[in-house]
């Protein structure tokens, strides 16, 4: 499963890019209003530290607008993945993009109904959002276990993004589902990267050694 990092903050991907992880960015407008900098500046950043695509939403709700804003958006650089809200005009959108050759991440999804028609109108990702479901009490990760199970039974070649992912347990069950991405805030990531045992082994190593010297 590739890492996304989910952030417009610069810092953070910076730093997440140095560790060697990172394949690829979302943003959605909320993510960005937080920044407070226009898109092309973030972006034109983002570019410099991530090989991979960067997913930048519309704001547009109508299909012709979407598909006019959609286009303006790829090319703010090479390897964009115009994010489109999963919506009847939102799948009109997809559609039209597909003939531009425009890779569309379809976001909001709630439902493996909603993937299954995200994918035939011929988006390039899906992102099913966990984190939403499990915060009104259904099984975030079941829908990613069932959107991949059901692209994999009819061989869609559309990935699957396991996104609104909120701390380490969701990465790693998005892993077991089979999903082809997870995206994730900074924060997780770290909690991800650290174990107490790891922080004690570490001490337990360094003191040893430590008093190995003084011995000598
Ligand atoms: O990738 C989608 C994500 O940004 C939404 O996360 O935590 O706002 O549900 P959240």
């Amino acid at each position: 499963m590739d890492l996304y990092i989910d952030t417009a903050n610069i810092d953070e991907i910076r730093e997440a890019s140095e560790w060697g992880i990172i394949s690829g960015v979302t943003t959605n407008p909320s993510l960005l209003a937080k920044e407070g900098q226009k898109i092309e500046d973030v972006i034109d950043e983002i570019v410099t530290l991530v090989d991979g695509p960067i997913s930048v939403e519309v704001v547009a709700t109508e299909a012709e607008e979407m598909v006019r804003e959609a286009r303006e958006v790829a090319q703010i650089a090479d390897d964009i993945a115009v994010k489109i809200p999963m919506t009847t005009e939102g799948l009109t959108a997809v559609s039209r993009l597909r003939e531009d050759d425009i890779a569309c991440n379809v976001t909001l999804v709630f439902s493996a109904n909603q993937a299954l028609m995200a994918a035939r109108a011929g988006a390039a990702f899906v992102s099913p959002f966990v984190g939403r479901l499990d915060d009104i009490g259904t099984d975030g990760i079941g829908l990613v276990r069932d959107v991949v199970d059901i692209f994999a039974y009819y061989d869609i070649d559309t990935r699957i993004i396991s996104a609104s992912l909120r701390h380490p347990r969701h990465v790693h069950e998005s892993a077991m589902m089979g999903a082809h991405i997870a995206t994730v805030p900074f924060g997780v990531l770290q909690k991800m990267a650290s174990h107490p045992l790891t922080d004690s082994g570490l001490q337990k190593f360094l003191d040893d050694w430590k008093s190995m010297e003084e011995d000598l």
